[in-house]
C-alpha cells in the first residue's frame, strides 16, 4: 500500500512536491512534467556554467537530507576541485529504513525531479557518470526509472550534449538490496563495485576517493530533487525557507494513532506543528516522538517546540535520519520500543569495528532484562556509559547514532525506566511477563 501525502498549510512553500498535482494523472508523463517546469533547473546551470551553478547551490545553503547535514555545495566543490579525468555522481535512493517510504513515494510521484538533480550536479562537478541507486526489491519503479531515463535522454537531457552544453552525462539506474548499512555511502559505493559491502573508513572522503576511487558526490534523492528548485529560482529564494542554518524543506513520513502519510515542512518547524499534521496522538495523551527512524531518539511531549532541523535535534537527542517520526501515545512503553531499535541497531552493526558490534549487543541485552523483569545491579548506569562511549568511538556514522534510542530514555523517561529497572513494573502495560502497574490503560495490559 502506498503512504498518502498529507495536507500542509498553504504559507508552506512545496519544493519537493510542487509538481506533484500537476503529475497526478501519469507522473511518468515527461510532455506534462515538461509544462510544469522540468529541467528548467538543467537550462539554467548550463547557462550559468559549472562553477557558477556549485556556488549557486552553495549559496543557498542546502544541506544533505541523508541525514548527516553535509554542505550540499562545499561537496560538490571537493570533488569538483579533486584532480581525475573521472568523476561519478550517486543519487542514494536506496531508503535504509525498512519502516520508511519517502524515496519511493518521492520517486513515484514526480521521477523528474530526481532524474534533473541527479544530471545537475553531474553537470556541475564534471561526471560522465551518474548512479541512481533503488531498492532492488522494488523492481517495478526501477523498470519505470529506466524507461524514465531513457525518454530524457532522447529528450536531449542527458546522453552526449546535457540540454546543449555539450556535455555528456550518462545515467545508470540500480537497484541494489541489502541490509540496513547498504544506505551508509561507502558501503553503497563498495556494493556498485561489486565488492563485499562493509563501511570504509573516512577520510578520505567519497568526493576524493570514491567510486572506483575516484571522485564521487553521494547525495541523497531529496537533496538532489531540490537543486533544480535552486537553480531555477534562486539561491536566495532557497535560503529565505526554513531554519536559517537549514533553509528549505523535507520530507517527513509521520505514524502515530490520528493517521499516517508523508508531508513536505519547511526545515525548522516545531516537531508539535509537524506531528499535528497527522493528527497528533489522535486525541489520547501524547507520551513520546521517535524522531529519525530505527536509529531515532525519544523526544518527550514537552518537547514539541524543537525545531525540526539539524542542529535543534541533536541537541534534543535525536536526528533526522530516515525522515520518520512517530507518534506514540500514552499506551505505548518507551523502555519496550527503545529495546526494539537497540536489538534492530545491533543486528545491523557489521561487525566491523569492536565498540559497535559488542557495545550494542551489551545495551540490547540490557534493555532485554528491562522488559523481562530481569535487570542486574549497575544496569542503568552501564546502559549509560555504554551509550556514551560507542557513540563516541564510532567508525562509521552507524555507531553514532544507534544509541540514541536507549540514551533518550535515559534522558527523558528515566522514570519509567526504573520502574522497569527496579521495580519490575511496566507503567503502560506491555511488557509481560514483568507487573503491569495498577491503573494501566493499555492494549498490552491484556496481552
Ligand atoms: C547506517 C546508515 C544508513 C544510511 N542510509 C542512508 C539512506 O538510506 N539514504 C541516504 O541518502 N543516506 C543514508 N545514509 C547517509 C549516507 O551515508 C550519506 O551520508 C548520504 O547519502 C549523503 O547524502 P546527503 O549529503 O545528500 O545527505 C546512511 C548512513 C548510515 C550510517
Ligand atoms: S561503527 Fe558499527 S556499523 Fe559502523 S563500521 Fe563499525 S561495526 Fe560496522
Amino acid at each position: 500500500m502506498t503512504t498518502p501525502f498529507l495536507a500542509t498549510p498553504a504559507s508552506w512553500p512545496a519544493i519537493l512536491l510542487g509538481r506533484v498535482k500537476a503529475l497526478e494523472a501519469n507522473p511518468w508523463d515527461l510532455d506534462a512534467a515538461v509544462r510544469a517546469g522540468a529541467f528548467e533547473g538543467l537550462k539554467a546551470a548550463v547557462r550559468t556554467g559549472a562553477t557558477g551553478t556549485i556556488a549557486e547551490v552553495g549559496a543557498s545553503g542546502l544541506r544533505g537530507r541523508g541525514g548527516g547535514g553535509y554542505p550540499t555545495g562545499d561537496k560538490w566543490r571537493a570533488a569538483a576541485s579533486s584532480a581525475a579525468e573521472q568523476r561519478y555522481v550517486i543519487a542514494n535512493g536506496y531508503g535504509a529504513d525498512p519502516a520508511t517510504q519517502i524515496d519511493a513515494a518521492l520517486l513515484a510521484a514526480d521521477p523528474w525531479s530526481v532524474i534533473e538533480g541527479l544530471v545537475i550536479a553531474a553537470f556541475a562537478v564534471g561526471a560522465t557518470e551518474a548512479y541512481l541507486i533503488v531498492r532492488g526489491d522494488d523492481t517495478a519503479l526501477a523498470t519505470r526509472l529506466v524507461a524514465a531515463v531513457a525518454e530524457a535522454e532522447e529528450a536531449g537531457f542527458i546522453g552526449d550534449d546535457v540540454a546543449g552544453s555539450g556535455h555528456r552525462v550518462n545515467v545508470i539506474v540500480r537497484g541494489l538490496q541489502g541490509s540496513y548499512m547498504l544506505g551508509e555511502e561507502t558501503v553503497l559505493i563498495r556494493a556498485l563495485e561489486g565488492r563485499r559491502a562493509a563501511p570504509d573508513q573516512r577520510p578520505p572522503y567519497p568526493t576524493e576517493r570514491g567510486l572506483w576511487d575516484r571522485p564521487t558526490v553521494v547525495n541523497n534523492i531529496l537533496t538532489l530533487a531540490a537543486v533544480p528548485w535552486i537553480l531555477k529560482n534562486g539561491a536566495a529564494a532557497f535560503a529565505s525557507v526554513g531554519a536559517p542554518d537549514a533553509p528549505g524543506t523535507a520530507l517527513v513520513q509521520l505514524r502515530g494513532p490520528g493517521g499516517a502519510g508523508i508531508a513536505e515542512v519547511p526545515l525548522g518547524t516545531p516537531l508539535g506543528d509537524i506531528a499535528s499534521l497527522a493528527g497528533g496522538a489522535g486525541g489520547r495523551p501524547l507520551k513520546a516522538l521517535i524522531v529519525g527512524g530505527p536509529t531515532g531518539g525519544f523526544l518527550p511531549a514537552d518537547a514539541l517546540g524543537t525545531p525540526y532541523a539539524f542542529a535543534p535535534l541533536r541537541d534534543a537527542g535525536a536526528h533526522m535520519g530516515s525522515g520518520s517520526i512517530v507518534i506514540a501515545d500514552d499506551r505505548a512503553c518507551v523502555v519496550d520500543l527503545a529495546r526494539l531499535l537497540t536489538r534492530f541497531s545491533a543486528d545491523q552493526a557489521c561487525g566491523k569495528s569492536i565498540p559497535c558490534r559488542i557495545g550494542l549487543r551489551r545495551l540490547s541485552e540490557i534493555a532485554d532484562r528491562a522488559t523481562a523483569g530481569t535487570t542486574r545491579a549497575g544496569d542503568a548506569q552501564l546502559a549509560a556509559d555504554l551509550s556514551h562511549d560507542v557513540g563516541a568511538s564510532a567508525l562509521c556514522d552507524h555507531e553514532r547514532t544507534a544509541t540514541l534510542a536507549l540514551a533518550s530514555v535515559l534522558r527523558y523517561f528515566r522514570s519509567e525506566l526504573d520502574d522497569h529497572m527496579l521495580r519490575s513494573t511496566c507503567p503502560a502495560g506491555v511488557c509481560t511477563p514483568i507487573a503491569v502497574a495498577a491503573g494501566a490503560a493499555s492494549r498490552g495490559a491484556s496481552a
